[in-house]
């Protein structure tokens, strides 16, 4: 890892792994760091894919050299993606190679300025068009917001690469492997979902109109801003994508509890037991206070039935409750089954809010809704029991 691992003859995975962030973009725990994946093209011309994050600038300049030798001139910087994660060593890379050309379309162009004063040596591409390395030809598809407006990718017609920045990139540094056939991919395919679900998802429209654009392409390699490079099954990914973007679902059950002294927790739990027993082998318990938001984003994304129980916390839903909700809002994710259980004590709340949620959302609500004072009774209980069954047979 040293220096750059060969793609091709010409081209190179030049990126670096970033184990020292905890929270990705300030908030997406990094259990086992992430990846900058940055590309090296050496051809008549010479032309790198992104850069990295600040602070790693040192490595990436480390590997540029690996692959080109101290001597020779990087002709162009082709920025697919303005975030930081991709963009962050853009100003000390042009510092050191003051002849760099930058490529980039209008919108890059505009962010490069507002965020690094850069402005000079500047080459606007339009959607369609190539850029001539030689042998290679890059040519541009403008994929916007997957993930910013300006996001694009290059193909290189060549060696049938497709250079895809976020796009069917996940979380999880590469630790030795960094081709698909190399590394555990049921991982990656985990944290490629959770970096979908919480970052892209919502502009799950935009996907399905940047995958009619890939299909186009006779690919060999799928080289991500972000985890694995896909060679061995390129369009894997792309399938898992496209199903994620028309928010279709497995088979199985999410129940999220928010529970301060245990009672909500037992309804959870008593919902979860009768799903078992209708069947449902996938059902997956979050204790919304102690799992991270991000992961039971990714769950819900992936299976088709959610319950939601909480406790009621001043009159509203429980505070991480009521998180997790609005990000749902946010990510505008359709087509799931969804029961809901609210518990009180001395002021309702909670029921009522995530009913209102459920209304507001393109989600078939299944009843009983549940509404519990204090502690479940047996009553409570065999209520419980009823909404799984019904979300068994709902799915
Ligand atoms: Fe990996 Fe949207 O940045």
């Amino acid at each position: 890892m040293h220096g750059g691992i060969a793609i091709t003859k010409d081209i190179h995975w030049i990126g670096v792994n970033d184990r020292e962030t905890d929270l990705f973009e300030a908030i997406w725990p990094l259990p086992r760091g992430v990846s900058y994946n940055t590309y090296c093209v050496a051809d008549q011309k010479t032309a790198l894919i992104d850069t990295v994050k600040n602070g790693y600038f040192p490595q990436f300049l480390e590997k540029i050299r690996s692959i080109l030798g101290k001597g020779r001139k990087i002709d162009y910087l082709v920025i697919n993606h303005m975030e930081p994660d991709h963009s962050g060593a853009v100003k000390v890379l042009r510092e050191s190679f003051p002849d760099v050309t930058i490529v980039g379309n209008a919108k890059t162009k505009d962010l490069l300025a507002n965020f690094y004063g850069l402005t000079e040596n500047f080459l606007v591409v339009k959607d369609g068009e190539e850029l001539d390395l030689g042998r290679h030809k890059l040519r541009f598809h403008f994929i916007p917001m997957v993930h910013w407006p300006e996001t694009m990718v290059c193909y290189d017609e060549t060696d049938k690469v497709l250079f895809s920045s976020d796009a069917f990139g996940g979380f999880g540094s590469l630790d030795g492997g960094v081709f698909d056939d190399e590394v555990d991919m049921s991982y990656y395919e985990d944290e490629i979902l959770r970096y979908f679900s919480n970052i892209v998802g919502r502009y799950s429209f935009q996907v399905q109109k940047a995958i009619k654009k890939v299909r186009t392409l006779d690919l060999n390699v799928i080289a991500p801003a972000h985890g694995p490079i896909l060679r061995k099954h390129p369009w894997h990914v792309v399938d898992l994508y496209d199903k994620w973007s028309r928010h279709e679902a497995e088979k199985g059950v999410v129940v999220v509890y928010g529970s301060m002294y245990g009672n909500t927790k037992a309804m959870a739990e008593e919902i979860a037991r009768a799903l078992a027993e209708e069947g449902i082998e996938k059902v997956i318990l979050h204790d919304i206070s102690r799992s991270h938001v991000s992961f039971v984003i990714r769950d819900i994304w992936k299976f088709r039935g959610l319950v939601l129980a909480s406790c009621t916390y001043n009159t509203e839903l429980f505070p991480p409750m009521q998180a997790l909700t609005s990000a749902l809002q946010n990510k505008m994710l359709k087509n799931r089954v969804l029961g809901i259980c609210g518990s009180y004590s001395w002021s309702k709340g909670a029921l009522a809010a995530l009913l209102q949620f459920g209304e507001k959302g393109d989600w078939e609500i299944v009843g009983p809704h549940v509404e519990v004072c204090s502690a479940p009774t047996q009553e409570d209980l065999e209520s419980c029991r009823e909404l799984g069954r019904n979300i068994a047979a709902a799915l």
